[in-house]
């Protein structure tokens, strides 16, 4: 059994050496260097190249680096029967919360235009929003929309959500299923998207979506670019019905320097920098789950295929 590392950026190593530090037994493998294909059993992976997962006979979980997976789903290449595993971790859920509340605070306060002023020495007072003015809406309420919810709350803010399941989460109406999707819109001056990337959630941020939404509404997207309809959302920020959006992801990251939001006054992007997986508390899931593998026990965080997360 081994554990074999699979990612195009340049962290591969220091995932390496921290597994090797927390597991000096377990033979832990760079898809970049000779390795025996036979013996590994797990595959840890962010966004692999595409066919690099069909070389391992004896394969039993693919575990995503990320809280997502639907970049193992889109690589036609990856193989049906295997179980796939995704982080849920508790730093990766705090990172995502500060990061929606920073992004909520510098709207309200208009914190750009400011940093924007002082480049050209503009003094320039604006009027500001109080945690008191809005409702946020979450869409997606997983472990990281929980996590944000909770930390709003204690925030002052009002806070509501909506989810594909009915959930109980204290002092969050949750609004659930299609049938309850726009009552919850209605509701959502700022609206924070942290669904899943599956087929059904790819293209919900649209126009049917931002009509729904009361006038001068913020969106947050930190989920995945695949959500956002681009030019819906520059439609409906251009012609007034939205205040604005913090981006976060996008169909293709980089971001091309061709595309309009790099240079909207009224859009605030930032590369994918959200909530990033901190390798030393993810590790710990890692090597639980490989010890489980080879006691043939039930895998934690498992995906569901049929869902797509
Ligand atoms: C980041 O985008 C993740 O899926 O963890």
């Amino acid at each position: 059994m081994a554990i074999v590392i699979i990612r195009q950026d340049n962290k591969i190593d220091s995932w390496k050496k921290a597994l090797k530090a927390n597991a000096p037994d377990i033979p832990i493998y760079s898809y970049l260097e000779e390795h025996p294909k036979e013996e590994i059993t797990l595959a840890c992976v962010w966004k692999q190249p595409v066919d690099s997962l069909t070389q391992y006979p004896n394969l039993k979980c693919i575990a995503s680096l990320g809280a997502g997976v639907d970049f193992i789903f889109k690589d036609q290449s990856v193989p049906e029967n295997i179980p796939i595993t995704r982080v849920v971790d508790p730093v990766l859920a705090s990172d995502m919360s500060e990061f929606v509340l920073a992004l909520i605070l510098n709207y309200f306060k208009n914190l750009n235009n400011y940093r924007t002023d002082q480049m050209k020495k503009v003094w320039y007072p604006q009027e500001y929003k109080r945690i008191s003015d809005v409702t946020v809406g979450i869409m997606g309420m997983g472990a990281l929309g929980e996590k944000l919810a909770e930390d709003l709350i204690k925030n002052r803010f009002e806070v509501i959500g909506w989810a594909t399941s009915p959930k109980n989460i204290p002092g969050v109406e949750v609004y659930n299923g299609d049938k309850e999707k726009n009552t919850f819109l209605s509701r959502s001056n700022i609206l924070v998207c942290l669904l899943p990337l599956t087929r059904q959630t790819t293209g919900i941020l649209n126009n049917k979506l931002f009509k729904e939404l009361p006038k001068q509404s913020y969106v947050i997207n930190v989920a995945r670019g695949g959500h956002l309809v681009d030019e819906d959302l520059l439609e409906y920020i251009n012609n007034g019905h939205l205040a604005g959006a913090g981006l976060d992801v996008f169909h293709e990251e980089p971001l091309s320097v061709e595309h309009p939001f790099w240079t909207h006054p009224k859009i605030h992007i930032t590369p994918h920098v959200a909530s990033v997986s901190d390798i030393e508390s993810v590790i710990p899931q890692l090597l639980e789950n490989y010890g489980r593998l080879k006691e043939g026990l039930p895998l934690n965080n498992a995906v569901n295929r049929e869902k797509g997360y």
